[in-house]
């Protein structure tokens, strides 16, 4: 059985103020629900007040993004190395970062072996744009992400990483995917690329995430998926109603 996990993607929005201000209310709200791993992603400015307001809550903390090297002159980057002194998780990868910030596949795997080198949880971000959809070349396309994102890392740590399944499609458009396309695709080709690294245990304890326009009234579509371990979610994760309504929904059933 693998235990869902609910991450929400600030962003950059929230102050200091306003994030800790949400943060007490998803945690008020969660404070009940077992069974699903909550984890919120402000900016790094807020990490450590949102880890102060997380408390002793059994609530996760992730970063939105890392460098790879441990320190060094690479002005403006933060380091695995401080970020495993503040959260548990980093998010790799997400297609902004692709997109806006040139970010590849190979950089992608030497952050995510950094991170778990650090201790630290890489939520790694795949999924194909609208074109590569229309082309029928998403299961070539995630697969070929997944292998490399997971070149050279052991089982072991294999089995630790976090997969978001998010058509960039469906990010921030309201348009979320299928939730049975979905659940074809995670089996095919994410669960599918890590059978063929790892070996079938691995790939069934890897734990995958759907984002894109997850919100409140779509999400329990994609909890009852058999292939599909909880969400990754922005625009909803601004709000504690919708935030906490999503966490849930997307527990065990
Ligand atoms: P969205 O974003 O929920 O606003 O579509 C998801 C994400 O980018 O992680």
């Amino acid at each position: 059985m693998r235990t869902p996990i609910v991450a929400g993607n600030w962003k950059m929005h929230k102050t200091i103020a306003e994030a800790v201000e949400l943060t007490r209310d998803v945690r008020r709200g969660v404070m009940d629900v077992e069974g699903v791993q909550v984890v919120l992603c402000p900016p790094f400015t807020a990490l450590a007040a949102v880890r102060e307001a997380i408390g002793p809550a059994g609530i996760g903390l992730g970063a939105q993004n890392m460098h790879y090297e441990e320190q060094g002159a690479f002005t403006g980057e933060i380091s695995p190395l401080m970020l495993a002194e503040l959260c548990q998780y980093v998010i790799l990868g997400h297609s902004e970062r692709r997109q806006y910030f040139g970010e590849t596949d190979e950089g992608v795997n030497k952050k995510a072996r950094a991170a778990l080198a650090h201790g630290l949880t890489p939520i790694i971000c795949v999924g194909e744009n609208l074109e590569q959809n229309r082309a029928g070349e998403t299961a070539a396309f995630v697969g070929g992400q997944v292998r490399a994102a997971f070149e050279g890392i052991s089982a072991e740590d294999a089995a630790r990483i976090v997969v978001a399944y998010e058509p960039i499609w469906a990010i921030g458009t309201g348009v979320a995917a299928v939730p049975a396309e979905v659940n074809r695709i995670i089996g095919l080709s994410i669960r599918g690329a890590l059978a063929d690294m790892y070996g079938e245990a691995v790939a069934q304890s890897v734990r995958v995430q759907y984002g894109g326009s997850v919100k409140p009234d779509n999400v329990a579509d994609f909890a009852v998926q058999s292939e599909i371990d909880g969400a990754l979610v922005g625009g909803a994760s601004l709000r504690a109603d919708s935030f906490v309504a999503i966490v849930k929904a997307s527990r065990p059933r």
